[in-house]
């Protein structure tokens, strides 16, 4: 078989976050520091606040917490919710069952809608809960359930669960904010979050969140103890031009690069070019015969099943080791079984191309023969759609 005419001497980062980042980005991290108290940040806070509305889709305050996105899953609780209170959570996946973690650490009490690993949650199913527990304080989901490359039907949960006053929408947009449509304001989503190392294209260490004014009417009431993440705090500080504590400075101003990237190409087109990479993607997966695991898949990745017969876990390592390439595998039960490729970072054509015929190699490789002439039906099939 002939190796090919792709470049891999070249280290491609191709996982759901952290992702590949601009040349323009690594300028941006490199420059001088300067402190944060000064005119110059409270520019770049600002405009980097003005840009997050715009992606978020949203009149309110975005904040940037200085944390990884778990952080703003728990700063969403905290900040609305009191020891007692009882919350729905949607699991199915590695990050639903999280907010369920966090929330048994304030003592909030949780009840879960399970969902099938790889499969959507039905909105009727929440309907139904809601309206027999109408003391339930949050729904809380994934937007794409990034350990099964699930996208929920989060406009159709919303339109649910904004029939119930007392009741918020916690949204976890941490691998689909920016990438996906997920307008906050249109779609009645009373709490958006998001982290910088995913479709923001940025290093790992901000997270972003926003409140509706039906959350932050919850802030009020709510007991849950709070200092490092208090949400009203830091929504003061930034009306002055200021975070509550010290400001990441270097990873605000890449964030600005890509913020005015997006802004200047539009949202629309940003989402589009994430949805070429996802659509071309699962197109060439079916072609070399392999099949996708997630019955809805999320434009941000796409979760492939490995073929029986290989190890998923040794199939990555041999990506990584022979052909330079970074995917990620399954979590939990699905380590080994699956494989997944990110499609939110600054991802050329090559990139993409390059991955899914290396990912074939690998995989003729590994023992699970594809033939040459249908690699390059695939790869050819890619190129027609990015
Ligand atoms: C959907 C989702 N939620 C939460 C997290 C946790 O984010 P972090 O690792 O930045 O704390 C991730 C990380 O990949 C994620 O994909």
């Amino acid at each position: 078989m002939k190796t090919s005419n792709y470049d891999f001497t070249k280290y491609r980062l191709m996982a759901p976050g952290p992702v590949q980042m601009s040349k323009a980005v690594q300028k941006a991290l490199s420059e001088p520091m300067i402190h944060h108290r000064t005119p110059a940040f409270v520019k770049i806070l600002n405009t980097a606040l003005e840009g997050l509305k715009y992606v978020f889709e949203t009149s309110n305050p975005v904040m940037i917490l200085p944390t990884t996105g778990t952080g703003a899953m728990e700063a969403a609780l905290v900040n609305t919710l009191s020891p007692n209170d009882h919350i729905l959570c949607v699991t199915g996946g590695k990050f639903g069952e999280r907010f369920e973690k966090i929330a048994a650490a304030y003592n909030i009490k949780t009840s879960s809608i399970d969902v099938k690993w790889g499969e959507t949650v039905d909105p009727k199913v929440i309907d139904s809960f809601l309206a027999s527990h109408p003391n339930t304080k949050a729904v809380t989901v994934q937007a794409c359930e990034t350990s099964t490359g699930v996208l929920h039907p989060i406009e159709d949960i919303a339109q649910v669960v904004k029939k119930y006053p007392n009741t918020l929408l916690i949204v976890d947009g941490i691998t689909a904010v920016g990438a996906t449509k997920l307008p906050m304001d249109k779609w009645d989503i009373d709490i958006l979050l998001s982290g910088s190392q995913k479709a923001f294209q940025i290093p790992t260490g901000l997270a972003f969140i926003s409140l509706s004014k039906k959350a932050w009417a919850f802030y009020e009431h709510s007991t849950c103890p709070k200092f490092y993440l208090n949400l009203k705090k830091e929504m003061q500080a930034n009306q002055q031009g200021q975070t509550h504590f010290s400001s990441s400075v270097s990873l605000i101003r890449a964030l600005n690069v890509v913020l005015q990237d997006i802004q200047s190409k539009t949202l629309p087109a940003w989402q589009q070019r994430v949805m070429n990479l996802s659509i071309a993607t699962q197109k060439a997966t079916l072609t070399l015969g392999l099949k996708l695991f997630s019955t809805f898949p999320s434009p941000t990745l796409t979760a492939i099943e490995v073929p029986d017969g290989v190890d998923g876990a040794a199939l990555r390592k041999h990506l990584e080791d022979k052909y330079n390439i970074t995917i990620m595998g399954g979590q939990d039960h699905l380590k080994g079984k699956i494989i997944r490729i990110g499609h939110m970072g600054d991802i050329s054509d090559e990139d993409a191309l390059s991955t899914m015929h290396f990912l074939a190699l690998a995989l003729n490789e590994s023992g699970y023969a594809i033939k040459e002439s249908t690699i390059e039906k695939a790869i050819q099939e890619m190129k027609a759609l990015l």
